[in-house]
């Protein structure tokens, strides 16, 4: 099927490569012509698994371009549209431009009968609001929410979860968008996988239900790692034996330095401006809640690098290990672990960074800090160290009788929780996870 993508950021990227990996011709449409002619080139423009390959494989078989002309989404019989809708400068609602934009940009090239796909986390309302500018044309707009996570984005696109198409009232009896989409999506479709015909309001919802679940599930350990700080309890034994009730679940109760990246903070922000609009601010209050701990975890770990360097960290050498919100990506948006690394510098440490893939975005970001490449360099000389991204060169593959052999610093603050404690502290170290004793 023809098939346009208008944004080609982590969603838009993605989804265009690996919809034409499934055997789709896909159009990807950006206004950024460096993204483009990157992507043109078969270079993915961010670190993402598995993109690069399908990018190369995509662009050689033909069936994957792109553009920054709007005029190229001419023929396609779903429009995808997955632009961003970050968070307003001044204040908690998301920032619709790009997305009106995007909509406005494809009205003059929609024909009768195509499909308009949002696939942007929007507040709950947006699409009903859009629906009648896309009607107009005879094309019909309906909402097929994303929930890849990055660093999966490409297994996630192509073999997601569930499936949810939200569709209006389209006035159109010819026109069957849930087929249509049951079409683009067919290999997941024929393995099974749920998928979920509803209203637009309901789509929208889901999406933000979800991450707020989700970032709900954090903060939840993380109020009880704040908890076991003042009673010498353990957290990660805590959510090793909640999690196996089955109604619980151990995934996502990873207690630490806590939430960030693109989408999470974001979206529960907008979720509560939206529902403060909708006269309904009171049933999602507690996502207010949710934010202020996961942001008082970014505290806590810079107290415990004070703490363990004996009340002050001015001139005292940190290398904090980690830069990205999350391992398998170069995503710094609202990271917590370049929080931890810019509030230590503000308190005078001398930091320095590492990342196996995040440097340069942090480096354009905060040109302030300390940036090296190579692990072990970092680590060479440091008084303390912070894990704050647990990639697996820290997590893993850093031993810490290793580590004991390139300073003699012997402070390290597990701001993930993801290091063997025992193993560091029979190597010397003194350990420091967080809500752990
Ligand atoms: C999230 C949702 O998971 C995804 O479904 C949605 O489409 C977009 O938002 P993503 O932002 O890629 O995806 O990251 P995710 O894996 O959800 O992690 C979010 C943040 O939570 C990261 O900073 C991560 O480090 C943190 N996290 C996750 C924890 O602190 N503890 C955990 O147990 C799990």
């Amino acid at each position: 099927m023809r098939l346009s993508v208008i944004g080609c950021g982590y969603l838009g990227a993605v989804h265009a490569a690996a919809m034409a990996s499934i055997g789709h011709e896909v159009v990807g449409i950006d206004v950024d012509e460096r993204k483009i002619a990157s992507l043109s080139r078969g270079e993915a423009p961010f670190f993402e698994p598995g993109l690069q390959e399908i990018l190369t494989e995509g662009i050689a078989s033909g069936r994957l371009t792109f553009t920054t002309d709007m005029a190229a989404a001419r023929g396609a019989k779903v429009h995808f549209v997955g632009v961003g809708t970050p968070q307003q400068k001044d204040g908690y609602a998301a920032d619709l431009t790009y997305v009106n934009a995007a909509i406005d940009g494809l009205l003059p090239f929609l024909s009768a009968g195509d499909i308009v796909a949002g696939k942007s986390t929007v507040p709950v309302g947006t699409a009903a609001g859009l629906a009648p500018r896309v009607e107009k044309t005879g094309a019909v707009l309906v909402w097929n929410p994303e929930f890849l996570r990055e660093g999966w984005a490409v297994q996630d696109t192509i073999d997601p979860d569930r499936l949810v198409v939200g569709i209006g009232d389209t006035g159109r009896a010819d026109v069957d968008p849930a087929a249509v989409l049951r079409e683009v999506y067919h290999p997941s479709v024929a393995k099974g996988t749920p998928f979920i015909v509803t209203d637009l309001a309901t789509a929208e919802l889901v999406k933000v239900a979800a991450n707020a679940f989700l970032a709900t599930k954090i903060s939840f350990i993380n109020a009880m790692a704040e908890i076991a700080e003042v009673t010498g309890a353990d957290v990660t034994q805590l959510a090793d034996a909640i999690g196996h009730d089955a109604r619980i679940g151990r995934r996502f109760l990873g207690a630490g330095i806590g939430f960030g990246g693109g989408c999470l903070p974001k979206d529960i922000r907008a979720f509560s401006a939206r529902a403060e609009e909708l006269g309904r601010g009171e049933s999602v209050a507690f996502l207010r809640e949710i934010d202020a701990i996961n942001l008082r975890r970014r505290d806590r770990a810079v107290d415990l690098v004070v703490d363990a360097l004996g009340g002050s960290v001015f001139k005292k050498n940190v290398t904090v290990l980690g830069a990205a919100f999350k391992p398998h990506s170069d995503d710094i948006r609202d990271s917590p672990a370049l929080d931890v690394a810019v509030r230590l510098h503000g308190l005078g440490a001398w930091v320095t960074i590492t990342d196996p893939a995040a440097l340069e975005n942090a480096r354009r970001q905060h040109p302030q800090l300390n940036y090296v490449e190579d692990r072990d360099e970092a680590i060479r000389g440091a008084d303390a160290l912070i894990l704050v991204t647990e990639w697996d060169e820290y997590r893993r593959q850093l031993s810490p009788d290793h580590a004991s052999t390139l300073t003699e610093g012997r402070i390290v603050v597990d701001g993930r929780n993801g290091l063997d404690a025992g193993a560091w502290r029979a190597a010397g170290w003194t350990y420091y996870g967080m809500g752990r004793p």
